[in-house]
């Protein structure tokens, strides 16, 4: 994951939002805090499946994927929310520097101004997302060979996993990446928390049992955002929601939209209204009411 929050937060920006009443900046280190007051709602965009290449004219199923986070990183930047988290798949084939450099100029207009966390997918490359994103390197080493982001935002907490298995289109945690999880679940508060990573549970997230095993007795546990099925879709397993975001770069099947979903969350419940700028845009701002389990 690559977090900007430290080096280019704009500071008056961010004390404009509804964050930052509270929170002042974002604190340094693994645990960011963005803001802890739990009566807000903070707002916050969830991308996944960007797929940049190092061609900008890279194309796909008639979509541009580099075109696609230009428009819609100006529209975020535009009106920012109060950050941003990509589920993975980054770069377009096995993530090369040139991709990872072009993803970073367009998402520029938005780390300029807030925190974006961004996991790996199956599609990254771990050195050469690295070697691009390596000032985010020290403090992201939570887990040996993997990459946690945390962060508690308003009234939520936010943690992002990192489910990238090398040369396996599968994803899998990770028993030191699982321990590291379940043992921090035990060590926070009871804000509501959402996980992030990039493969789909009980389909292509291979140790999804184990996973359950820890965050179902986790009652602070809320939701799994993930991507990698180019889909969007709700659903969900043992009293958790699970939320498919959609890709930005392109979609598998004419019937799904491309573009991302914006959340507001509160502590009770989350929005999550779909921006969908191709595809089928039939659902675009539509939004789906999720109350939390208690
Ligand atoms: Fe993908």
């Amino acid at each position: 994951m690559y977090d900007v929050s430290e080096r280019s937060l704009n500071r008056r920006q961010f004390l404009k939002s509804s964050l930052a009443l509270a929170a002042g900046v974002a604190a340094l280190g693994p645990a960011r805090v963005l803001g802890e007051d739990r009566d807000q709602c903070t707002r916050w965009a969830f991308l996944s499946d960007t797929h940049v290449a190092p061609d900008p004219d890279n194309h796909y199923r008639g979509f541009y994927p580099y075109r696609n986070l230009l428009e819609i990183a100006g529209r975020i930047a535009y009106d920012p929310p109060d950050g941003v988290v990509v589920t993975g798949d980054l770069a377009r084939m096995r993530g090369q520097t040139g991709a990872y450099e072009n993803l970073k100029t367009l998402l520029a207009p938005v780390t300029e101004q807030r925190p974006v966390y961004l996991g790996l997918g199956n599609h990254d490359n771990r050195d050469d997302f690295s070697l691009v994103f390596e000032t985010a390197l020290g403090d992201d080493m939570t887990v040996e060979e993997k990459r946690v982001i945390t962060a508690v935002a308003g009234p939520m907490r936010l943690i992002v996993l990192d489910s990238l298995l090398v040369d396996r289109a599968a994803g899998l945690l990770g028993r030191s990446q699982r321990t590291w999880l379940k043992s921090f679940l035990e060590a926070c508060d009871d804000r509501p928390t959402i996980l992030f990573f990039h493969h789909r549970p009980r389909i292509d997230l291979l140790d999804t049992r184990r996973l359950f095993d820890i965050i179902e007795p986790a009652a602070k546990v809320k939701a799994v955002v993930y991507g990698h099925s180019h889909k969007f879709r709700f659903s969900e397993y043992k009293g958790i929601h699970l939320i498919n975001v959609p890709a930005t770069g392109y979609n598998m099947s004419d019937s799904q939209p491309v573009g991302w979903v914006e959340a507001r969350l509160t502590e009770k419940s989350g929005q999550f209204t779909l921006h969908a700028l191709g595809g089928n845009r039939e659902l675009d701002g539509c939004s789906e009411n999720l109350c939390w389990r208690s």
